[in-house]
């Protein structure tokens, strides 16, 4: 009988420690983690990019193509490939140049030439995500260059152009018919 009771007892606590140990992760569970810090003005505007092919959201700077080829020297050319046309093996890097009228074929070789149609997804992109182990990094004015330096590489732009705003909006993209409009009835469920 006392062993019993004992048994019982010890049951009954470890209950209501399983019962405390409940409500102290419910209420931590509503409490805010405790790390993290709000973030300034400022970075967030670091990250704030936003460049559509109308021209909207491009930053203020220019770079030209000879300017630009020294940035891709320095800080692409390691995973992109010294001439473009085929990325380093093993960096998972993907060319970036050629393949133009390629797409839909049996052929099909994807790049930023043969694919891509708004010159402002190149400067979105490398702005926020390029060079891969550094994003980031890079000044508006070495974005425009290295921009403008692929841009003449894959035979869009003249080797003396310049790229700012005001000309990026402009280029016309090999690819840019190559999409069609697909407004899926869900999506004005949305709005
Ligand atoms: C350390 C290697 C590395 C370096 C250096 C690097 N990249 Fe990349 N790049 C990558 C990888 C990996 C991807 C694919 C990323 C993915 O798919 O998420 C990529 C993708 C890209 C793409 C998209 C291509 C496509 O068709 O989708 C562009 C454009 C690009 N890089 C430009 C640049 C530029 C410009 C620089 C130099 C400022 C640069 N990269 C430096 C590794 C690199």
């Amino acid at each position: 009988m006392k062993k019993l009771g004992m048994r019982h007892d010890a049951l009954a606590g470890l209950a209501a420690a399983l019962l405390a140990s409940a409500c102290v992760s419910t209420v931590a569970m509503s409490e805010p983690f405790g790390f993290g810090t709000t973030p300034t003005d400022q970075e967030i505007a670091a990250i704030n990019i936003d460049v559509m092919p109308d021209g909207r959201g491009y930053p203020p700077g220019s770079g030209s193509v000879a300017q630009g080829e020294k940035v891709y020297a320095d800080k692409c050319a390691a995973c992109h490939g010294a001439d473009m046309t085929e990325s380093v093996k093993g960096s998972g890097a993907d060319t970036l140049i050629g393949g133009r009228g390629s797409i839909g074929t049996e052929k099909t070789k994807k790049t930023v030439e043969s694919y891509w149609p708004y010159a402002s997804t190149l400067f979105d992109y490398v702005k926020r995500a390029m060079p891969f182990n550094e994003p980031g990094s890079l000044t508006n004015d070495e974005v425009y260059a290295v921009s403008a330096y692929i841009l003449n590489k894959a035979k869009i732009i003249d080797a003396n152009a310049t790229m700012n705003a005001e000309t990026m909006s402009k280029v016309e993209m090999p690819n840019k018919d190559g999409f069609i409009p697909d407004p899926r009835p869900d999506i004005h469920n949305y709005r």
